[in-house]
């Protein structure tokens, strides 16, 4: 073959893959964002919601990266009885029957020499607004400092075991050492779990720890996160969808968790029956009440309604409310003609309602609920059938009724974005 003719075949085969290489490159973000349960074209390819493109693999040798890590305090007695912390994050369950807990201490910790002098210890759960005490109890030793003392928490003997439990933290584990290995840096303690106690404040309807509630920490890479997101119930892949395993995934990722929540939110008409908890209204409640308001008056009252009967009449009345019949609670906003005053004429309470059922719905899907507006405001059949039902006094003027519940996954949102809705007028900046 001649030698330019052959330089310009290899030239051309080198741009062509180039080409697909680069093509290949800039599909990958369009295909995550394909991942709606209803995108049957995603069914021959894995896609994935983080934030790495799968999947070129780079050994990295022996490191600690198993993900995610706790980070949890142990509490223990010194041979005085003084007590302390430690914060770990080698920890986990290790078995069911006994159920047992697994940490692992350096012999050069304080708590190392307690737990192995007393036999027990207990393993204290925080929430993520807890991090400053856990990075103090994993950054000072007991032999030097008195933990408790310099971040103010209180010790509690616990109830059953030789061991100081933190009464801020919102689930401690009370446990009694029934084994111990030697694995080399670290030695691993095995506790058998003799009582766990949670606060109340985060458990849901069911008595179950409400994950969203807790907010725990996770350690990872020298940093902590918070995690607790609802995403999907256990055994969710296994219902299916154009013949694929279906968990609701159609979460996009934003720059952060508000434009996230805000973007995500979407009005939730179909409901599963997992029930929601007193504590998830209550957070919610505090979210709408947090809206601005028109000279601060606050012109709002909020009914919670939870009662069966009550939610399936509202749920057979209300002609656009028909998903109270599968909803397991609803928030009804009302306006307070009293508190809204000299200002109920221009009609600022509207306003004000609406800001704050706005904030209850980006709060319910920040936790993993879904919820809907259905208006009750300004139609007078509507507002009479509420008014009659829950039998409100003349001053609430209900504004409208938000059915709330755990998403089935049904309902998505939608991408609203619109170009022509906006005017510039760059003149005004020139
Ligand atoms: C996030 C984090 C995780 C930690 N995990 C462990 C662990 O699993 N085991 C351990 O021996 N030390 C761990 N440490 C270090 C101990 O908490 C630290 O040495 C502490 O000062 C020991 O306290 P003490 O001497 O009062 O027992 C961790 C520290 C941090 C900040």
């Amino acid at each position: 073959m001649h030698k330019s003719k052959f330089l310009n075949i290899v030239l051309a085969t080198a741009v062509l893959v180039l080409t697909i290489l680069l093509a290949t490159k800039n599909d990958l973000p369009d295909m995550r964002k394909k991942n709606s349960p209803s995108a049957s074209e995603g069914a021959q390819t894995v896609v994935s919601d983080s934030a790495y493109i799968p999947f070129k693999k780079k050994s990295l040798g022996v490191r600690a990266e198993l993900y995610p890590k706790p980070a949890l305090v142990i509490g223990s007695y010194d041979s005085e009885g003084k007590p302390n912390i430690m914060t770990a994050a080698w920890i986990g369950i290790c078995n069911s029957n006994p159920l047992s807990i697994a940490v692992s201490m350096r012999p050069a910790t304080y708590s190392y020499g307690n737990v192995t002098e007393t036999g027990f210890f207990t393993v204290n759960i925080p929430s993520s607004d807890m991090v400053r005490y856990v990075d103090y109890a994993g950054r000072f030793s007991g032999r030097d400092v008195d933990k408790f003392k310099e971040t103010g928490l209180t010790p509690v003997k616990a109830e059953f075991v030789n061991a100081p439990y933190i009464k801020e933290f919102p689930i401690v584990i009370e446990c009694e050492v029934t084994a111990f290995h030697e694995l080399g840096s670290h030695r691993q303690f095995i506790g058998k779990v003799i009582d766990v106690k949670v606060d109340e404040a985060i458990l849901d309807a069911n008595g179950k720890v409400d994950v969203a509630l807790l907010n725990p920490l996770i350690y990872a890479g020298g940093n902590y996160y918070e995690t607790g997101r609802f995403i999907a119930e256990v055994g969710e892949s296994l219902h299916e969808i154009d013949g694929q395993p279906f968990v609701p995934d159609y979460r996009q990722k934003y720059v952060n968790e508000t434009l996230e929540v805000i973007h995500n939110r979407k009005s939730v008409r179909h409901f599963t029956d997992h029930p929601v908890s007193k504590q998830q209204i209550e957070l919610l409640l505090r979210a709408g009440m947090a809206a601005p308001s028109a000279v601060n008056r606050q012109p709002w009252a909020f009914y919670v309604v939870t009662k069966r009967e009550t939610l399936d009449a509202l749920g057979e009345q209300l002609p656009y409310a028909k998903m109270l019949l599968q909803a397991q609670a609803a928030i009804v906003v009302c306006g307070d003609m009293e508190k809204a005053g000299n200002l109920k004429e221009q009609g600022y309470w509207v306003q004000d309602c609406s800001a704050a059922t706005q904030n209850i719905l980006l709060a319910a899907e920040s936790i993993g609920l879904g919820a809907v507006w259905t208006a009750a405001y300004p139609y007078e059949d509507r507002s009479k059938v509420v008014t009659e039902t829950l039998n409100l006094p003349e001053k609430h003027v209900p504004f409208n009724v938000i059915p709330i519940g755990y998403p089935t996954g049904e309902d998505i949102p939608k991408d609203k974005w619109k170009a022509e809705n906006i005017v510039w007028q760059e003149h005004l900046n020139e």
